[in-house]
């Protein structure tokens, strides 16, 4: 392949622009023109298609966020439109494009290479809820930030002596609240992929009271069904003392990305360009046990997410009341 383009899309997540940087600089130095597509698939219906040069990465590998900008396409879910994107790639001459996003915009993805353009995905969401792949990009890094959130809960929180629930993205995955309350030290853990009613989470809590703890600390992921500020509401009714909940939102999943991060967006970025060099059909691409992977891109969206109960169990005993 001579000509290919590079996109970011869904929810930004730090790290991408390490992607992006690895895919422009790789694919110029394997003598192939490099295009940036603006606005994820919005751009790409839209025709925001531009000439990537080297310099025009540079500086951007340590900044969260994306340079190419990103966008959730409801137009792209269309058949119709799917086709027009294949008709702008191929008024451009480029065959084959990187996706950097999750879950949807790799379906997006498939869509576009079922028109015959070669799709490489690579796992950029920090809801870490690409099952194929054992991390996303910027995983690391919000989790990360949310471990630096909840230091800091737990000096105020401990100082009044109160629970708080600290509610954090990741969409239907709990690995956001799953890895930041292990490392957090939470006392209770909430994702949906467990089954915990109100009841069980006020005795966790109580139990935490009998036995001397000053404070209480609620990892909950936003896809487990509760609504945070009525737990929190029903944690004091139940236990007397104050309760808070706090939403940290979007700051989780901005910030300068983590080597961890910046490291899979490289070498993820860099194995795309190299299949699209070798002219290959669609991948994903990610990593499992330490090793770089490719998948076919439709086999890898058919992988079913296996939730790590492990670390569940052991927050469970690290967390209790004794
Ligand atoms: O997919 C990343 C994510 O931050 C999810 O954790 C969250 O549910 C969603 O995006 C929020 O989407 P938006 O940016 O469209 O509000």
């Amino acid at each position: 392949m001579k000509k290919i383009g590079i996109l970011t899309s869904g929810g930004d997540a730090p790290g991408m622009n390490a992607a992006v940087r690895a895919a422009v600089r790789c694919g110029i130095e394997k003598g192939m023109e490099v295009y940036g597509i603006k606005r994820g698939y919005e751009g790409l219906l839209d025709g925001e298609i531009v000439n990537m040069e080297w310099h025009s990465v540079g500086d951007i590998l340590q900044r969260g966020g994306t340079i190419l900008r990103t966008a959730r396409s409801t137009r792209f879910m269309e058949d119709r439109w799917v086709e027009h994107g294949a008709r702008m790639l191929n008024a451009f001459g480029i065959e084959g494009i990187i996706v950097v996003g999750g879950d949807g915009s790799f379906r997006g993805g498939l869509d576009l290479s079922e028109k015959g353009i070669s799709v490489m995905g690579v796992p950029g969401t920090i809801d870490n809820d690409l099952a194929y792949t054992d991390y996303t990009i910027g995983f690391d890094t919000a989790v990360n930030t949310i471990l630096g959130l909840i230091t800091n809960i737990r000096d105020t929180s401990s100082s009044h002596e109160r629970s708080t629930i600290m509610e954090v993205m990741g969409r239907n995955c709990g690995d956001l609240a799953l890895y930041s309350g292990l490392s957090g030290g939470a006392d209770v853990i909430l994702v949906p992929e467990v089954e915990c009613d109100i009841n069980e989470i006020c005795r966790k809590v109580l139990q935490g009271q009998a036995t001397g703890k000053a404070h209480s600390l609620i990892v909950k992921a936003e896809g487990f069904k509760m609504d945070s500020n009525e737990m929190a509401r029903t944690l004091e009714e139940m236990t007397g003392r104050e309760a808070r909940a706090v939403v940290p939102g979007y700051i989780q999943r901005g910030g300068s990305p983590t080597e961890k991060d910046r490291r899979l967006a490289t070498v993820t970025a860099a194995k795309a360009v190299e299949l699209l060099y070798n002219d290959s059909s669609s991948k994903a691409i990610g990593v499992s046990r330490g090793e770089l992977i490719e998948m076919d891109l439709a086999d890898a969206l058919k992988v079913e997410p296996v939730f790590r109960s492990d670390l569940y169990e052991l927050t469970n005993v690290l967390g209790k009341g004794r």
